[in-house]
């Protein structure tokens, strides 16, 4: 199976087991934006909690806040929002159809990359075993080609994003003769910049005065807390905030499932210390934020950072984690040094002094910033990819598991009397009323056993508790581990310790160095 039939497979899955669906599905679904199912929701809380224990309660120094979506409108100018958050984009006139111009063009380039990696192919083919795949493409004619026609657009699209240059977008695409992939022609608008933010009008004020946003990033609610939290929690630089909450931005390219979405979640947290050591905490961070991801043992090698090169105005260090999800290595999260731009933005457009006094040096100053940001529904994403397994088992039979780390999990543990009756499922009933506000539970008593399992195995569910005849003579029950499908028998006494045992967050916190 390909990759991409890999993502399609996980995303049916996710619908199917009550992850995660379409958002108005019954009216023919809102484009890029999604719902989480019953299932869906649990596993995002559990992030939540891995994600806001290991900032504010492993760290002292970091505290959280939960600030509301809509702000003063003068917020968006101040941290270049209104100005500057924008996309390229272009609209055919046939389709009517609008897409982003870069976008256009990296689709182009990927086919270019295709036609080489099928020429590439067919030389294997041709040549067999003594096929030299370097040698191939550093002198075969068609790939030298395309190669060097790949290269010569992508210098041009650089060089035109990063100049705003928007007729030289276009010009990309007239010369490379790019069709609109719905209407086939090629009767494309000007470029034109489009902001990204939503808005919507106050409901007291008209016209223009009214305006207000939807924060495109929670970041700022932070930022215009700054004093309020720092004073009311006499905190001490260096110190961070943390927020968890929802981020819209009115994306053109919507796709890869939950990856880009209109509506989505952010954890970020932003770290303020003292002018000039700003790149020490920016090192200490990257390293922080990796140890956080591999805790999880979704796999070291899934994880890479990307430096940037080309840093936005506001930042002197910016780097990306990449995950490698079933369509490539992409951005996971974001961890940007942003210097004092955005308090000093907001000390200007406010008019209110921010600064901070350090009894340490004596000194008054705006501090700067480190900023670690998260989307949650991509990092639900990450989880789930890498869960997703096919397997073929011993006797022949298929399952799909989901192997979600315990800790994670939606449901802890499964409690199935083996049948319906002579008291086995009084006993089940039993042990999940005693377990149930410390675990997820579910109980099951339809189908065959067998059934069961692999129902719990498709929602990642790390244990199973069978209860059967013997239960009641010995009152031992069989625990089923859904990695290794081994079984064992255990008092039901144990059942509790054994789970807290597998499934307790303080297992991965240990694992976790505190900041500093
Ligand atoms: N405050 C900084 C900031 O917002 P960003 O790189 O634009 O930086 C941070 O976004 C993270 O938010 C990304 O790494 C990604 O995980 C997530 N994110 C951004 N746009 C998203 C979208 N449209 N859908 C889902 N997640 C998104």
């Amino acid at each position: 199976m390909t990759q991409e039939e890999v993502f399609k497979q996980l995303t049916a899955h996710a619908k199917e087991y009550g992850f995660v669906f379409p958002s108005s599905e019954i009216y023919d679904g809102l484009s890029a934006v999604y719902d989480y199912g019953q299932m869906g929701v649990e596993l995002k809380n559990n992030i939540k909690k891995y994600w806001w224990d290991a900032m504010v309660r492993l760290n002292e120094n970091i505290v959280g806040i939960d600030s509301a979506i809509f702000m003063h409108p003068k917020i968006w100018q101040a941290s270049g929002h209104v100005g500057a958050f924008n996309d390229p984009l272009i609209d055919n006139k046939d389709s009517k159809k609008r897409y982003r111009a870069d976008v256009l063009i990296e689709d182009y380039i990927a086919k270019l990359e295709e036609k080489i990696n099928k020429d590439v192919e067919k030389g294997r083919r041709k040549f067999g075993e003594s096929f030299d795949e370097a040698q191939f493409r550093a002198t075969n004619p068609n790939v030298l080609r395309n190669q060097q026609k790949m290269d010569e657009v992508r210098e041009r699209m650089t060089a035109a994003l990063n100049a705003n240059d928007l007729q030289g977008l276009r010009d990309i695409i007239i010369d490379c003769g790019i069709v609109c992939p719905i209407s086939g022609t090629k009767n494309w608008t000007e470029v034109r910049q489009f902001n990204l933010m939503f808005s919507t009008q106050l409901g007291n004020i008209s016209g223009e005065d009214g305006i207000i946003y939807l924060r495109p990033e929670t970041a700022q609610g932070i930022f215009v807390n700054f004093l309020n939290v720092q004073k009311t929690g006499r905190m001490k630089i260096p110190f961070g905030i943390a927020q968890i909450g929802k981020a819209f931005r009115n994306e053109i390219v919507a796709r890869q499932f939950i990856f880009r979405m209109r509506e989505f979640e952010q954890m970020e947290m932003q770290f303020f210390v003292r002018p000039g050591s700003e790149l020490e905490w920016f090192a200490k961070w990257k390293e922080t934020r990796l140890q956080w991801h591999k805790a999880l043992g979704l796999g070291d090698e899934k994880y890479r950072f990307h430096d940037h090169e080309k840093l936005a105005h506001y930042a002197n260090a910016a780097t990306d984690i990449e995950f490698e999800f079933p369509f490539g290595f992409k951005e996971l999260e974001g961890i940007h040094s942003r210097t004092d731009f955005d308090l000093g933005n907001h000390q200007k457009f406010s008019g209110r002094k921010i600064q901070y006094f350090d009894p340490e040096t004596g000194e008054s100053y705006t501090p700067y910033v480190v900023e670690t940001s998260i989307g949650l529904d991509r990092m639900f994403l990450a989880v789930l990819s890498a869960a997703y397994c096919e397997e073929k088992l011993e006797n022949g039979e298929e399952r799909v598991v989901l192997r979600i780390p315990p800790v994670l999990a939606p449901v802890k543990l499964a409690v199935l009397p083996l049948v319906k009756k002579d008291g086995l499922p009084e006993i089940a009933r039993d042990i999940i009323d005693d377990l149930k506000f410390d675990f997820n539970c579910q109980y099951d008593e339809k189908d065959s056993i067998g059934k069961r399992y692999r129902r719990q195995d498709a929602i990642g569910t790390p244990f199973c508790i069978t209860v059967d005849h013997q239960t009641k003579e010995d009152n031992c029950v069989t625990i089923r581990d859904r990695d290794t499908m081994s079984q064992e028998r255990i008092p039901v006494a144990e059942v509790g310790r054994i789970i807290r045992e597998r499934t307790d967050f303080r297992t991965v916190m240990k694992k976790l160095n505190k900041i500093g």
